[in-house]
């Protein structure tokens, strides 16, 4: 039997897919993670969105509109996008969420900013009353390579909100870092509550060496939470 979780973020991702997604839609972007597997799984009950043109965040989300055998677009041919639907690390009450537990945010901020509606979709765990209390892995922070001790020397000298600690994002095996899908490193760093993500996120993209920041702040719509009681809630 499936777990509450994963219940959860089925029940979110076929909600947003039933309210945001219509045969008159030309383009849709497609976010990253677990629970977009389950908005592609939806897309492909229905038959009527097949003739839409889908653009994904990742390496991960290409795959699963090739395999679909939907139609794969990209950002710079479809620079408007119809509707963009993601998942979320955490989600505050004011729709401001950290994104990049995948190590996807560049691709995934880019794709959401084109799109005219962008809707999140996640299990309950993932709702919060400020950032960076649920989700206690850190704000991913994209960097470029070379820079990636000197933005980790900036993130305890240069911001308002100081880490409490910071680390470079590593394989599974450990054998290296993690290397996102454009070639650069990501930088984990814990800031416990956050009470001003809109704030910290300008902080911290002036940070010479920094290529995106996981905190996506007023950019979503709407967020779905799928419930442990198998119900579904909006934000
Ligand atoms: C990837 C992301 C994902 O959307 C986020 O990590 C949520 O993933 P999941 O749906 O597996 O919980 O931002 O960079």
């Amino acid at each position: 039997m499936a777990s509450a979780v994963e219940t959860g973020k089925k029940l979110a991702a076929y909600q947003a897919v039933n309210d945001y997604i219509t045969p008159e839609h030309k383009v849709v972007g497609i976010g990253s993670g677990s629970t977009v597997v389950y908005a592609v799984e939806r897309i492909l009950q229905r038959p009527e969105l097949k003739n839409i043109v889908y653009v994904p965040t990742s390496f991960q989300s290409k795959l699963l509109i090739i395999e679909g055998g939907l139609t794969l677009g990209s950002v710079d041919q479809f620079p408007e996008i119809d509707v963009t639907i993601d998942g979320a690390d955490e989600v505050d009450e004011q729709l401001n969420a950290i994104k990049g537990g995948g190590a996807c945010q560049f691709q995934e901020k880019v794709v959401a900013e084109a799109a005219k509606k962008f809707v999140i979709i996640a299990d309950y765990r993932k709702k919060s009353t400020k950032l960076g209390i649920e989700w206690t892995k850190g704000v991913p922070i994209e960097v470029v390579p070379m820079a990636y001790k000197g933005v980790m020397k900036s993130l305890e000298t240069k911001l308002s909100l100081k880490p409490q600690k910071s680390t470079l994002r590593m394989a599974v095996n450990k054998a290296g870092p993690v290397v996102t899908d454009n070639g650069n490193f990501v930088i984990d760093a814990h800031f416990g509550a956050i009470e001003d993500p809109t704030s910290l996120l300008k902080e911290i993209k002036l940070l010479t060496g920094v290529y995106e920041v996981g905190l996506f702040c007023n950019m979503a719509e709407i967020a779905y939470f799928g419930e442990a009681d198998g119900t579904v809630s909006t934000l």
